[in-house]
């Protein structure tokens, strides 16, 4: 019976990860910074679904409705700002419909955490045909997830008995993440452009090396190799538009040739 009721949230849940993977993918491709850094995804196992239903007194037969959480994702962002823009791109898709958003980033709770949650509905395709459910999301920066892990195993290990003193000095901890992610949402955009710099740059040289590649088929070696020492030459120079202006000007010979053969 679990297997069954489980089986549209695992489906869930994998899809939803080949989504969100897929938009980091389609950044990444188009030489743009991701506001996704990494995604995961989990069912929620039977004894927490128990234990959860307990504690809310939802009957067996209301889990699936009063419980919005049994497919969960996480979305980890490298800045505050980040977070804003992955729940807008949620907000646009017409395959999520979002249902509920607390922003536990500007109101922070009383333990300290600090996350973006989103409850979604969902649609998947099982053998009885489709399928709504509920999933959650949460959105929250690589400093609030540390702070989050290391949290939630200490409440696991004391349960409700967490030390004062522990408390408190997750608060504090609570805190210095706070600061952790002002100071680095200012230096933000200089991580941006090194980012965005490295992406394009890489992309260049292979565009240039594959050219130089298939020149080496159709063009003389001498003239090649010199067109490699060039390359070589402007690459150690580590500008940018250098590299850029070689590339087009090898796309120029790369098409001379292409011309010649084709004539
Ligand atoms: P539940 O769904 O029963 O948790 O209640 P709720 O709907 O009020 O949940 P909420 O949106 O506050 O939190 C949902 C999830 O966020 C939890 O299952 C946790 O994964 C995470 N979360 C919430 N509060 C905390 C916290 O204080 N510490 C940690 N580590 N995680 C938290
Ligand atoms: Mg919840």
């Amino acid at each position: 019976m679990w297997r069954v009721l489980l089986e549209p949230y695992a489906l869930a849940v994998e899809e939803l990860k080949v989504k969100f993977e897929h938009m980091k993918e389609a950044y990444r491709k188009a030489g743009l910074y991701s506001p996704i850094e990494l995604v995961d995804g989990r069912v929620k196992s039977i004894s927490s679904i128990l234990e959860k239903a307990q504690k809310k007194h939802i009957q067996l037969d209301d889990i699936e409705s009063q419980i919005d959480d049994i497919a969960g994702m996480r979305i980890i962002c490298q800045f505050i700002e980040d977070i804003y823009t992955v729940a807008e791109l949620i907000r646009k898709r017409s395959d999520m419909k979002v249902v509920e958003e607390l922003d536990y980033v500007k109101n922070t709770k009383a333990s300290g955490y600090r996350s973006y949650h989103m409850v979604i509905q969902y649609r998947v395709e099982t053998l009885q045909g489709p399928k709504d459910i509920y999933a959650e999301i949460q959105i929250r920066t690589l400093a609030m997830n540390f702070w989050a892990t290391i949290e939630h195993s200490l409440q696991y290990k004391y349960k409700q008995n967490m030390p004062e003193m522990l408390r408190m000095r997750l608060l504090k901890a609570a805190e210095a993440i706070v600061v952790l992610d002002r100071e680095m949402s200012l230096v933000r955009n200089e991580i941006m452009d090194a980012q965005n710099t490295f992406t394009v740059k890489s992309r260049i040289v292979a565009d240039i090396l594959n050219n130089i590649q298939n020149l080496y088929k159709v063009a003389n070696k001498r003239e090649v190799i010199k067109i490699q020492d060039e390359f070589f030459r402007i690459y150690e120079g580590e500008d940018l538009e250098s590299l850029q202006q070689f590339a087009k000007e090898l796309d120029v010979i790369s098409e001379g040739y292409r011309a010649q053969s084709l004539g």
